[in-house]
């Protein structure tokens, strides 16, 4: 499995556990930064992520600010890019079951009330469930068309 993360500077620790999860699971990494604390713009990252998971060779991506708020607002208006918000393991695996997200935003400031790494194997260890949710899915993908 491949994966590509980018993250703003309110989640640069956030962003070396994960990476440091997913290694430990066996799933490459592309790491797109930032991995220092001077400010970046979090639209940029989520753009830099978007567009580099668009290219293909990825089975998902991650992306991270100080809330996952910001980020995912910014990814989602990239054409192609179902970015979830998720908060614990359950919407996690909802998000793959049913949204077929191809991204995932967290939050570095965020206290969970799981450890993030449970949230994310949630996700990568459920299976889209396609039928009705790609109809939904498919109509996501026609409002894009405007
Ligand atoms: C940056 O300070 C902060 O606004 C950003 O990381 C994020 O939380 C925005 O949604």
């Amino acid at each position: 499995m491949r994966c590509v993360i980018a993250n703003d500077h309110g989640a640069v620790e956030l962003a070396q556990k994960l990476i440091k999860h997913l290694n430990e699971r066996g799933i490459e990494v592309k790491y797109l930064g930032t991995d220092k604390n001077e400010s970046v713009d979090y639209p940029d990252q989520a753009e830099k992520c978007a567009k580099e998971f668009l290219k293909g060779g990825y089975d998902f991506s991650i992306v991270l600010c100080g809330t996952g708020i910001g980020i995912s607002i910014a990814a989602n208006k990239i054409k192609g890019i179902r970015c979830a918000l998720v908060q614990d393991s359950y919407s996690a695996e909802m998000a793959k079951k049913h949204n077929n997200a191809n991204m995932l935003s967290f939050g570095g400031r965020i206290e969970y009330k799981e450890d993030p790494e449970k949230i994310l194997d949630a996700y990568i260890d459920a299976e889209f469930e396609g039928g009705r949710h790609q109809r939904r899915i498919d109509k996501i993908s026609a409002l894009e068309k405007g």
